[in-house]
């Protein structure tokens, strides 16, 4: 998939604009403040219904303005162009159309436009909490395994009901070992699609991040929330007494979390920035390909101020990969110089420069 337009409308301080961007690479370069990551922001709007900067879309929507609203016009892998838009209003309330109609949930925008976002808080995949890379691994797992998403609305049924369970205790004992009896087969399902998709992408995450940085010993593994000698329903009956104290359910595919170390180091805790960008770029990178390898369409890459952290070569060779992966990329920057050379003549790239919250094509 691909953005062949985009239209944006009172998002942060861009003014507004219909751009035609290329199919693969597009650079917007501008001073700092001028609206580049805005734009990226829109773009993740549209792909998301939701922003990446604040959880809050209030400040996403322009000062004075109630309402910020993109469009866009995607090329879909069989050749149709799907209209998509999304408007978020001051009041909370937000609208989704795809091709004339509204839409239901946001997973709909995700399935059209599989975004993958790289940007200064993508540390957070190494150094933050376990949700952060959880997340990661189940937006993969939910775009190249379609019984995903309905195991894991079982899932968060069967943990809320235990949960409330263990807070309040209203139901009896039977009914309750009827929803653990779910919980476990859930459970199960997500963990086998989980484990599917981690040994897909570990030999693609291993290639890629040598194209990018020698880092001898680098390793990722998946933990899938419970002692993989035993099964969850025995996990969780011996665990019951202090589940009740706590008031929730403590293991299981919630706690999941993807492992990086660096032989017996946890990598945040040893690796550089810089070193961790590329990281993070080879794990969103390998994710990409697998998307690809599985669907017809390919993700939208959303790289905000690429030239930070990294000297020449790295700069290049993450270039390069992202050349590789045939793509649409938007890639922000100050200086454009950066990025101006070093392009395959047959790759079309798009300039764009952004003064004040004016986009215009950079000849
Ligand atoms: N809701 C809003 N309405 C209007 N302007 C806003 C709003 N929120 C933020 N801004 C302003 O938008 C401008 C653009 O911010 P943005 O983060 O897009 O800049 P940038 O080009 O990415 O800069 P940098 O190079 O520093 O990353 C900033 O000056 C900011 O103060
Ligand atoms: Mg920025």
């Amino acid at each position: 998939m691909s953005l062949c337009r985009l239209t944006v409308t009172a998002v942060r301080n861009l003014h507004a604009v219909t751009l035609s961007p290329s199919p693969r690479i597009n650079i917007l370069h501008g001073a700092n403040g001028s609206g580049k990551t805005s734009l990226l922001e829109a773009v993740h709007l549209l792909g998301l219904a939701r922003s990446f900067r604040s959880l809050r879309l209030q400040p996403v929507i322009q000062y004075e303005q109630l309402a910020c609203t993109v469009f866009g016009q995607v090329s879909m892998p069989e050749g149709r162009l799907c209209n998509i838009g999304v408007s978020r209003e001051r009041s909370g309330e937000f609208v989704i159309r795809i091709d004339g109609q509204n839409a239901r949930s946001a997973a709909q925008l995700a399935e059209i436009m599989p975004l993958q976002l790289i940007n200064p808080d993508s540390f957070r995949l190494l150094e933050g909490a376990p949700k952060v890379r959880r997340q990661f691994l189940d937006w993969g797992v939910f775009h190249v395994e379609p019984r995903f998403l309905p195991a894991w609305q079982r899932l968060q049924k069967a943990l809320r009901q235990r949960n409330s369970w263990l807070r309040h205790g209203t139901l009896d004992a039977a009914s309750q070992a009827a929803w653990d009896r779910e919980l476990c087969l859930a459970s199960d399902e997500i963990d086998t699609y989980r484990r599917a998709y981690i040994q897909a992408l570990k030999p693609v995450f291993e290639s890629t991040l040598r194209e990018l940085v020698e880092l001898e010993g680098l390793t990722l593994s998946y933990y899938r929330g419970w002692d993989k000698e035993r099964a969850l329903s025995e996990v969780l009956a011996a665990s019951l007494t202090r589940d009740q104290q706590l008031g929730h359910t403590q293991a299981g595919p919630q706690r999941a979390d993807l492992r990086l170390r660096l032989g017996s180091n946890n990598a945040a805790d040893i690796l550089s920035r810089g070193q961790q960008k590329l990281v993070v770029c080879a794990l969103r990178i390998a994710q990409g390909h697998l998307v690809s390898q599985v669907k017809r369409g390919r993700c939208i890459y959303l790289v905000d101020d690429l030239p930070s952290e990294l000297d020449e070569q790295h700069r290049r060779a993450l270039c390069r990969l992202l050349e590789e992966l045939n793509c649409q990329v938007f890639i922000t920057c100050v200086d454009h110089e950066l990025l101006m050379d070093g392009w395959h003549a047959d790759t079309p790239v798009s300039m764009f420069h952004v003064e004040h919250g004016r986009i215009t094509p950079w000849e």
